[in-house]
């Protein structure tokens, strides 16, 4: 199959964009954009100037708050409805991975029959559906980026990847000013979830020339960055590069995929109901680690771009120092040691281990794993 490029038709990027969504609903003659975003936005008042500018644009936003984090299939039935109850013709997904994820849901239901269960894995859904906004407040996901959808089976106790082209956003917007308010935990967390796409993007079976240089700049500039934006959230400098880097991260791994440490991570993360970016970044240098002696090369240009001086290196050196980088900063910013501390024990390991070898982002990985490796590589993340 050849390489395929695939990203939102228009993204806005900068310090006060979100102004500019109005004036795009209304130029494509919509009026009823349901809302899909989290309780805890809109107490923090990050929702209340969107609705007020579409309000004097005289279009008639209506509100689903109701996502949680890792949103469930019961999440998306009730967002779905109060499309259809209000009677809705665009969706506008405000938030970080969870509101998006479920607003790309939402979008699916639209214009495909449900449950939204049919449509985990890669290319199932038919149509199209509602056009979609996504206004990204982390820095991040990429959901706002991405052709994916993260949405939990409770009944199954797996977290379901939906990835098909028809769910990326038509519009994708990164404004930084709907970022200063993320607290601290939540910027480490989103900000390693974003490195963790760029590494594995760069080492990824898929990887492109193209995505390649998007992924290097992305680590160069969340290695940078990150710890700036974790001490002080309203360095609106940080934010606005950890905004781009994460954006750049997005178009990596849309494109180039994933690997072994998103396809772990969502197992103890659909379990525990954990994090997404902390799961990520407790396995990132540990499943590095043992795909490093397979891409030392890339592992050298990884050391690079994360600040590591490799002048006086060879590049096996190098590469072991990427992964010592990797883990140093997320001591920096703060993230746990391990998932015992988080509540995950041995005893649930064995579990893990088929599903992440069934998660569609396994097969980006640089070396394929056995289950003994997936057990070996969880047990040294605990
Ligand atoms: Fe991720």
């Amino acid at each position: 199959m050849g390489f395929r490029l695939c990203f939102p038709k228009i993204n806005i990027s900068g310090a006060g964009c979100l102004a500019e969504v109005p004036a795009e609903l209304v130029k494509r003659g919509l009026k009823r954009p349901l809302i899909v975003t989290d309780a805890v936005l809109v107490k923090a008042g990050v929702v209340a100037p969107l609705i007020a500018d579409l309000q004097m644009a005289d279009l008639a936003p209506v509100v689903f708050d109701g996502v949680i984090p890792n949103p469930t299939v019961a999440v998306v039935d009730a967002a779905y409805a109060a499309f259809k109850n209000g009677r809705c013709d665009c969706v506008l997904g405000v938030g970080g991975g969870s509101p998006i994820d479920t607003a790309k849901a939402v979008r699916i239901l639209s214009a495909n029959a449900g449950p939204i269960t049919l449509y985990n894995g890669i290319g199932k859904v038919g149509k199209e559906g509602a056009f979609l906004v996504a206004i990204n407040t982390t820095a991040g996901t990429a959901a706002e980026v991405t052709s994916n959808a993260v949405i939990t089976d409770t009944a199954n106790a797996v977290k379901m990847v939906i990835i098909d082209a028809n769910i990326i956003p038509d519009i994708s917007v990164n404004d930084p000013k709907m970022m200063v308010s993320v607290p601290k935990g939540t910027t480490a967390a989103t900000g390693m979830d974003a490195l963790t796409h760029a590494v594995e993007a760069y080492v990824s079976v898929g990887a492109h020339p193209l995505t390649d240089h998007a992924a290097l700049e992305a680590i160069r500039i969340i290695a940078q960055y990150l710890p700036r934006a974790v001490a002080n959230g309203h360095d609106l400098v940080a934010r606005e590069q950890m905004a781009y880097g994460e954006f750049i991260a997005g178009l990596a791994f849309n494109s180039a995929g994933l690997g072994l440490v998103h396809a772990m991570a969502h197992q103890p993360g659909a379990v525990k109901d954990l994090p997404h970016g902390v799961c990520n970044a407790i396995l990132l240098p540990v499943v590095e680690a043992f795909n490093r002696p397979h891409a030392v090369k890339r592992f050298a240009r990884i050391a690079e771009a994360l600040g590591v001086e490799t002048a006086n290196l060879n590049d096996e050196q190098a590469s072991h120092a990427a992964i010592e980088a990797i883990r140093d900063l997320s001591i920096k910013v703060g993230i746990p040691k391990g998932f015992a501390e988080l509540g995950v024990t041995e005893a649930d390991l064995a579990d893990f281990v088929p599903k992440a070898l069934k998660d569609p982002c396994a097969g980006g990985n640089p070396i394929p794993a056995t289950a003994d490796d997936v057990l070996r590589l969880y047990k040294q993340a605990m």
